[in-house]
């Protein structure tokens, strides 16, 4: 059993304008102590999946319309309300793509942080979870953290804004933590940093991670194993090594082929052309064959299944498998 088993999950967002496919056939299983990267192009349904984890998505219009998700064996979709509120921050801790808005401005960096702790850790007098609080944000490596309770956010940078979320989040000691862009609104640098701070807290933890970003080097940096989805779907899973040496789906091919090369600075990076399709409507068979290279008639009405181990791909075209075309 995967401490994460995401199974056939399909989840839809309904709306006056009818039923959007955000999430269409999902298969991830996930082990005790690795490090996903889930990366794809904007739209694609990454920060849906993240939040299907914890059932975050706002039901209506979200709606888990068949599949399963587990933590440990544990039925998620089941849960009450109770079991949802250790699961959220006790077991997986989540940091969000905007640390802006997950901070309140209005309240110090210490009074919000005990309000996490006292929700994960009643047991604690306030002195008591004043030194955790410092505990937290040195494991952060944020400087002078007693001093930084009594700040407000709008004192912090980015950057630590950003440390501070990462300090929230394993608040409650999770087994799991979900970073959903935690990088994208700071700069290169600073980026760097917290890429760096949340690989050494996995590894000093022994946390899994599961890490999303539209970015293949943020994922590449910080992941072993990459997930690459698109339109709602899983394209390609494989060990970071063998995804950036052999990729194999079109789609992945392409995302690769869009990174700049500092090497060489003369070389334009080429994009994919189109764009991400319409989930309402979304394409027959396989999602990318509009904006596929490789594209052959059975791509236009048969779904790819997602196979291989460690290296899975859903392609009609690459692998094995390959139909002629
Ligand atoms: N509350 C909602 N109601 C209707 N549709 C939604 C809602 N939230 C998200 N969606 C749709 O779900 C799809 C996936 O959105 P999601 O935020 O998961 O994408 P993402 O991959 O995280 O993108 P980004 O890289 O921009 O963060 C999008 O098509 C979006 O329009
Ligand atoms: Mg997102």
């Amino acid at each position: 059993m995967s401490l994460i088993e995401i199974q056939d999950c399909r989840l839809a967002f309904d709306g006056f304008e009818g039923r959007v496919h955000v999430l269409d056939g999902i298969d991830l299983a996930i082990e005790s102590g690795e490090s996903v990267g889930i990366v794809g192009e904007t739209g694609c349904g990454k920060s849906a999946l993240a939040r299907s984890l914890l059932r975050l998505n706002p039901a209506p219009p979200a709606r888990i319309v068949s599949g399963a998700i587990r933590y440990d064996g544990a039925d998620i979709l089941a849960m009450d309300a109770a079991a949802l509120r250790r699961l959220r921050g006790g077991t997986i801790g989540m940091v969000f793509q905007d640390p802006v808005t997950y901070l309140n401005p209005v309240f110090t960096i210490g009074r919000q942080m005990e309000e996490v702790l006292r929700a994960h850790e009643s047991g604690l007098s306030r002195a008591q979870r004043r030194a955790r609080c410092i505990e937290l944000l040195d494991s952060v490596r944020l400087p002078q953290a007693a001093s930084l309770l009594d700040r407000y956010p709008h004192e912090l940078s980015g950057g630590m804004r950003q440390r501070v979320l990462i300090a929230e989040a394993l608040a409650g000691n999770p087994r799991v933590l979900v970073a959903d862009e935690p990088t994208t609104a700071l700069d290169v640098t600073i980026q760097r940093q917290i890429l760096a701070l949340i690989a050494g807290l996995v590894a000093r933890l022994g946390l899994t991670l599961m890490l999303i970003s539209h970015d293949l080097g943020v994922i590449g940096a910080a992941c072993r194993r990459i997930v690459v989805m698109y339109a709602g779907t899983i394209v390609e899973d494989a060990p970071a090594e063998a995804l950036f040496a052999e990729p194999q789906h079109p789609y992945t091919r392409g995302l690769l082929a869009a990174m700049p090369d500092l090497r060489q600075p003369d070389h334009m990076p080429s994009g994919i052309p189109g764009s991400i399709p319409n989930l309402r409507d979304p394409p027959q068979g396989c999602r990318f064959h509009p904006r596929c290279p490789l594209a052959m008639s059975v791509c236009r009405s048969a779904r790819p299944v997602l196979r291989g181990a460690p290296h899975a791909v859903a392609c009609h075209a690459v692998g094995d498998w390959a139909v002629a075309p």
